[in-house]
């Protein structure tokens, strides 16, 4: 009787309940890879700054603002005084023009949350992409439709890598286009 029963637990119930851990492990891993890639982040913001109205209905040039884009490495964030080009003038009763004024005045920084972030031991460069002909969707997804900024896609070492392997899959657009390094110091320096 105790045999069987020992029988059962290692022939069955061992197996089943690895069988059932691994699978649960495999699926968890999978759902919530994009989660941990930090694809859906999407931060409140401290003043409801809303890139589809500006970007996408006014047709402001993602250049007016982010002046680093063809520059250097970082592509920046505007200061307020970009903002108070407008806004000295445009909505400036609304509540949320006068917190941007009284941050203006007071010479205080806003404190915009950052989104999209590469950690310190990787090197990424806006202007060696853009330079080329890369369109800010490619990595960025449709800004111009957001109302609040969303990361759509993974900024990963596969990601990169993906992309540096076979440019042209991912950016059809560009009649030619070299592919990216992928010796390590290149984004490793
Ligand atoms: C009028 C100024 C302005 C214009 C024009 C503008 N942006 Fe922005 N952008 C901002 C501000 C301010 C922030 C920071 C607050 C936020 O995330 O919404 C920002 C944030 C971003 C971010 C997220 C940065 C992060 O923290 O990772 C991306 C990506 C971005 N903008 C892309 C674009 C693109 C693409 C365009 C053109 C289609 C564009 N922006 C046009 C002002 C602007
Ligand atoms: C080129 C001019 C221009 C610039 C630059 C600009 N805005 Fe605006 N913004 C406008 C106009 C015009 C409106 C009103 C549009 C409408 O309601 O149709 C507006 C609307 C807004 C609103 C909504 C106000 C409300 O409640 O009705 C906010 C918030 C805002 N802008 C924040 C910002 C911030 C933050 C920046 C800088 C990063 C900025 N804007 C840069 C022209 C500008
Ligand atoms: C090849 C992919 C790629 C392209 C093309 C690209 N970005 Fe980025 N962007 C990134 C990555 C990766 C980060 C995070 C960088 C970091 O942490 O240093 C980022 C961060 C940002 C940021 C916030 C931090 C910073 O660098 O100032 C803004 C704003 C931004 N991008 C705007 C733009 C705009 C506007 C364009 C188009 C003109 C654009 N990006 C094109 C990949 C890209
Ligand atoms: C959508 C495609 C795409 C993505 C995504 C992309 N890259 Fe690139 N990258 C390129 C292409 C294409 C080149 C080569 C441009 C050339 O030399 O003509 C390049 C070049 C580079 C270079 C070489 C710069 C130099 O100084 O010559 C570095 C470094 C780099 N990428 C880092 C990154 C990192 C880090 C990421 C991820 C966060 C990334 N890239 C994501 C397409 C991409
Ligand atoms: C095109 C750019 C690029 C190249 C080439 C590249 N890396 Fe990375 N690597 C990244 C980025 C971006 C990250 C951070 C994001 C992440 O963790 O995936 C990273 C992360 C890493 C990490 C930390 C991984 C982790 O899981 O935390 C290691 C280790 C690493 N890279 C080693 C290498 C080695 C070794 C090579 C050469 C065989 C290499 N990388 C080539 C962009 C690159």
């Amino acid at each position: 009787m105790k045999k069987t029963i020992l029988d059962y637990t290692l022939k069955v119930r061992v197996p089943l309940t690895i069988f059932v851990v691994a699978i649960s492990f495999i699926i968890t891993f999978y759902v919530s890879r994009e989660e941990r890639d930090g694809v859906g982040y999407q931060p409140e913001q401290p003043i409801h700054y809303s890139h589809k109205l500006h970007a996408g209905k006014m047709g402001i040039d993602c250049q007016y603002c982010h002046t680093g884009v063809t520059k250097e490495r970082h592509a920046l964030i505007p200061s307020v005084n970009i903002c108070m080009n407008c806004h000295t003038v445009a909505r400036k009763d609304r509540p949320e023009i006068i917190k941007l004024r009284e941050y203006y005045e007071s010479g205080k920084l806003l404190p915009w949350k950052r989104v999209h972030k590469v950690p310190e031991y990787a090197y990424f460069n806006h202007s060696v992409h853009v330079n080329k002909g890369i369109d800010c969707e490619s990595c960025h997804g449709n800004i111009r439709e957001m109302e609040v900024v969303k990361q759509v896609k993974s900024f990963t070492m596969n990601a990169c890598l993906d992309c540096h392997r076979e440019p042209q899959k991912y950016l059809p657009y560009l009649s030619e286009v070299k592919e990216g390094p992928k010796y390590c110091a290149a984004c490793h320096r």
